[in-house]
């Protein structure tokens, strides 16, 4: 997998802090951004252990995308498609 520290909002639009008095709205919060290649088969495992990890049950705990991979190689191989992605 791979893993970003990313900024980000979702319907919220971040939140309004407070400084010395001054209000300022913060739209973007730090956020997690996990990109995990997987074959067919394991689609539903990956979003449903992300889910056990990352839910709260609070707004803000995140969303899950899902997107078709057109492929995937693996340089030191060659090795392609669900070979590639383990
Ligand atoms: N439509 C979107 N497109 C791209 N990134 C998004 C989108 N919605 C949410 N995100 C990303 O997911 C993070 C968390 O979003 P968040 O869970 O607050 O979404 P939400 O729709 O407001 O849901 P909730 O009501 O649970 O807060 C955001 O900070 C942003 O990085
Ligand atoms: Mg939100």
């Amino acid at each position: 997998m791979s893993v970003t520290n990313a900024m980000g909002c979702g319907e919220q639009h971040g939140y309004e802090e407070s400084y010395r008095g001054i209000k300022f709205e913060v739209n973007l919060l730090k956020k997690v951004r996990l990109e995990i290649a997987v074959n067919q088969d394991f689609v539903e495992k990956t979003t449903a252990a992300i889910i056990e990890g990352a839910r709260t049950g609070q707004i803000g705990d995140g969303k899950i995308f899902v997107l078709d991979l057109a492929e995937c190689i693996r340089i030191r191989t060659g090795d392609k498609g669900d070979a590639a992605i383990g």
